[in-house]
């Protein structure tokens, strides 16, 4: 682990000094997958598989859109790379946020719930240390228009979430349904990272 974020750090000194291609980003998509793999089976192993009975009036409150709904990449758009980081980033981003908030009636085993935190945490790190697609200049450009439309509607799926475990003051069945609608963001983020070249190629 130590080893791991030393050479990240080493890693974000390279490219920022010379431009010289990093082992660790060599093999982005697949460490991403890797993490995103095994975050996915952590929460699935921490919750139901389906809506408990006693929860589900609550559940009928939160009317949601579908997950794969929240954005659709045009597979010929010249910036699919970009809006697929994008969307991977935000969405670990937002899941954090939902998994900082109070979560006294959570129950989940052991310390997995500190490991689903840090493994967030890495693949974050990771998309910010391997090319992150950071806003242009020209803040009117379609690129960054697209990157942005890309991050307000992940924003707007996740504050639906939020507000509405707010509303239930953060109780056992918010939880239980908040974790179920989440499960599926995982699979959603494994499609982005599908865009996401395995070889970052930088110039000498
Ligand atoms: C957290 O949520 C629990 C369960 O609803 C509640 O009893 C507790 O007061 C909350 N804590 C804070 C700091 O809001």
């Amino acid at each position: 682990m130590i080893m791991n974020s030393c050479c990240l750090y080493i890693c974000v000194g390279i490219i920022f000094l010379g431009d010289i291609s990093c082992q660790n980003c060599n093999q982005l998509q697949r460490k991403l997958r890797k993490a995103n793999e095994v975050n996915f089976n952590l929460l699935s192993s921490n919750i139901r598989s389906t809506i408990p009975l006693q929860c589900i009036r609550d559940f009928i409150e939160l009317s949601l859109e579908d997950t794969e709904k929240i954005i659709m990449i045009d597979m010929n758009d010249e910036c699919q790379v970009d809006i697929a980081k994008t969307a991977v980033k935000e969405i670990l981003q937002q899941i954090d946020l939902i998994f900082r908030q109070n979560h006294t009636e959570l129950v989940w085993h052991g310390g997995s719930l500190r490991d689903f935190r840090i493994g967030l945490d890495q693949q974050i790190k990771m998309l910010e240390t391997c090319g992150d697609a950071e806003l242009e200049q020209d803040i009117t450009s379609s690129r960054n228009w697209k990157l942005q439309l890309t991050r307000l509607r992940i924003k707007r799926y996740f504050q639906r979430l939020s507000d509405f475990l707010r509303n239930k003051k953060y109780s056992w069945c918010a939880w239980e349904i908040v974790q179920i609608q989440i499960k599926p963001c995982f699979q959603l983020i494994n499609h982005y990272i599908q865009r996401i070249p395995s070889k970052v190629t930088v110039d000498f």
